[in-house]
Parts: structure tokens; sequence; C-alpha cells
């Protein structure tokens, strides 16, 4: 199964309609809650992948192969919530055989969405990304590396990537890949300030406060301005990045997202 672009609108829609749900299921004491269609199709996808990785030698692929544990099943003999699962994956559970995990929050993220939706999902038919080939692409068709940095390589005009892929989660990467300017976070807004004799800046916020702001130019230079001398100063609402999909097709783009979740920080 290849990952199919999100239609942005309504997912952020049926976001606030799982929300109202969720809040409605609250009320009503102990309902055995449906979760189909509350996770992020990248996350299931991406948790797949891990669950192969690291569960399958013991829950077996439709997680019932630990006697008493049917993790296909969404109920749990020790645990309830989302977040409980996921304390549990990642302490395991002492004296039994039940390991703890190292996982980050997406990767979390990701395998919580999978155990829930696992019923309905076909372990064999997922073909992920290929984080070698997606390496590539990075560097060279996708010229995502003519804006990020990674790992001490790259200019520092875009957002360093070195540790994207513990900070967000796979569906929020897609996202991001697939709708630069409708996912753009406040913070990696960029700006555009007109000095006091009209020259124009443009550039990436490092810092700001209510004197100066501190930004790294188009030309890769530090830059403080001042506050007062400055005629206008304004954060860039459209992004500068081209939707990942210009350049890539459907396969590249889950490559390249595979290769995004491989970069954990400087190890
Ligand atoms: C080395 C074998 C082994 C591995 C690997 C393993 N588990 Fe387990 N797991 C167990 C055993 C055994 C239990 C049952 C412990 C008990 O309750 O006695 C268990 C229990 C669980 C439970 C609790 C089920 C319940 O009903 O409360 C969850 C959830 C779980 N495992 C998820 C995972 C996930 C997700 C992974 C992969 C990241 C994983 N396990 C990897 C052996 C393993
Ligand atoms: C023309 C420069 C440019 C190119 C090319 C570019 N990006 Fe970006 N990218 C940016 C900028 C600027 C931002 C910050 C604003 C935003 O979020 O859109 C960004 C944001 C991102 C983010 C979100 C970061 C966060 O903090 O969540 C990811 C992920 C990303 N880019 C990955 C890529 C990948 C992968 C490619 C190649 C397919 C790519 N970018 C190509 C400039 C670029």
């Amino acid at each position: 199964m290849t990952l199919k672009p999100l239609p942005l609108r309504p997912v952020l829609l049926a976001t606030a309609i799982t929300a109202l749900v969720a809040l409605t299921l609250a009320t009503v004491p102990a309902v055995a809650q449906d979760h189909v269609g509350q996770y992020e199709q990248a996350d299931i996808e991406f948790g797949a992948s891990l669950y192969n990785a690291n569960c399958t030698r013991c829950h077996g692929e439709a997680g019932d192969e630990v006697a008493g544990t049917d993790l296909a099943s969404g109920q749990y003999a020790r645990v309830e919530s989302d977040q409980e699962l996921m304390r549990l994956i990642r302490m395991g559970i002492q004296g039994t055989a039940m390991p703890p995990n190292d996982f980050n929050q997406s990767e979390l993220t990701g395998i919580v969405s999978y155990l829930r939706s696992m019923r309905d999902f076909d372990l064999s038919a997922v073909r992920l990304g290929d984080e070698a080939r997606g390496e590539q692409l990075f560097n060279g068709k996708g010229a995502c590396a003519t804006c990020h940095r990674v790992r001490g390589q790259g200019p520092r005009t875009a957002p360093d990537l070195t540790d994207i892929g513990s900070i967000r989660t796979a569906a929020t990467l897609q996202a991001a890949l697939l709708d630069p300017t409708g996912t753009m976070i406040p913070v990696n807004r960029p700006v555009r300030a007109v000095l006091g004799d009209g020259t124009v800046v443009n550039g990436r916020r490092l810092n700001e406060d209510t004197y100066a702001i501190q930004l790294i130019d188009e030309n890769e230079r530090l830059r403080s301005l001042e506050k007062a001398t400055l005629r206008e100063l304004t954060a860039v609402t459209t992004s500068p990045m081209p939707p990942a999909s210009d350049a890539l097709d459907e396969q590249e783009v889950a490559d390249v997202l595979a290769y995004l979740l491989t970069l954990q920080g400087l190890q």
C-alpha cells in the first residue's frame, strides 16, 4: 500500500468531529470505543513497519500468539487509554517476556495507531517507503538539501531536519511534505523586513524579543535588526517550500518520508 495524499481540510474537520465524538463518549461510561478512523494512515503504516520489526517474533502477525493476549482486539488486560498503552510499550512488563523499548514519541504514536487499527489492516500489504532511496531523493531529485540542513550538512535557510523524525509524527511529516503552506507552523514562518533605506531582507527567524529580531537571510548571513529602525516587519504566510509532489511521484514521497523518519538527532 502506498501513502495517499491526505486531503487536509477534511482531516481537520474529521479531527474536530473526532474530538466532539470523544467528548460525547467520555460522558458515557465504559463503552467499547471504536477507534477506526481516528488514526492517520501514515502513522498506521509507520507503526506497521515497527510492529513487524519489533513485535511479530513474539506476538505474531495477527497479534494473537502470546497466550491470553490479543493485540488486535482493542481490549487489553493491563491498559485502556492510548497513553497507558504507550507507557506499557515503553516500559515493558516486569517479570514477563514483554521487553522495555526505546521508542520515541513518533514511533509510539505509530505503533499505537497500528495496534488500534490492526483488525482492519493487512500487514502483508504494507509497502513502506525505502529509506535509502529516500535519502538519495532528498539530496538529488527532490532538491530538499538545497534548502534544508541535516547533521551539519546543507544551508541554514530552512529548518534543520536533523531530529525531525523524533519530533514530528509520520502523519505530520507527510502533511508538511504535501502541503507546506497549509501546515506551516508559526515558528517556521519566514519573515520579511524592510529596512529604513527601503532594503528588503527576507529570512528565517532565529530569535525575537520586544526590541530586536535575529534572522538568517537568504544569503545565509546572520542579521540582527533593531525593530525601531524598520519600516516593516511581517511574517510571510506562504511557504517558500514547493510541495514535494511537484518533483516526486507518490512512491518517491513515501521514500522521502521513510528517510525523514530515520532522522533522530546526532546519533
Ligand atoms: C520477547 C517477546 C515479546 C516481544 C518482542 C514483545 N512482546 Fe508484548 N508481550 C509479551 C508477553 C509475554 C506479554 C504478556 C505478559 C503478561 O501479561 O504476562 C506481552 C504483553 C503485551 C501487551 C499487553 C497486553 C494486555 O492485554 O495487557 C502489549 C500491549 C504488548 N505486549 C505490545 C507489544 C508491542 C507493541 C511489541 C513490539 C514493540 C511487543 N509487545 C513486543 C512478549 C513480547
Ligand atoms: C525552497 C526551499 C525548500 C525546499 C526545496 C524544501 N523545503 Fe522543506 N521547508 C522549507 C522552509 C522555508 C520550511 C519552513 C516553512 C514551512 O514549514 O513551510 C520548510 C519546512 C519543512 C518541513 C517541516 C519542518 C517542521 O518543523 O515541521 C519538512 C518536514 C520539510 N520542509 C521537508 C522537506 C523535504 C523532504 C523537501 C524535499 C522534498 C523539502 N523540504 C524541500 C524550505 C524548503
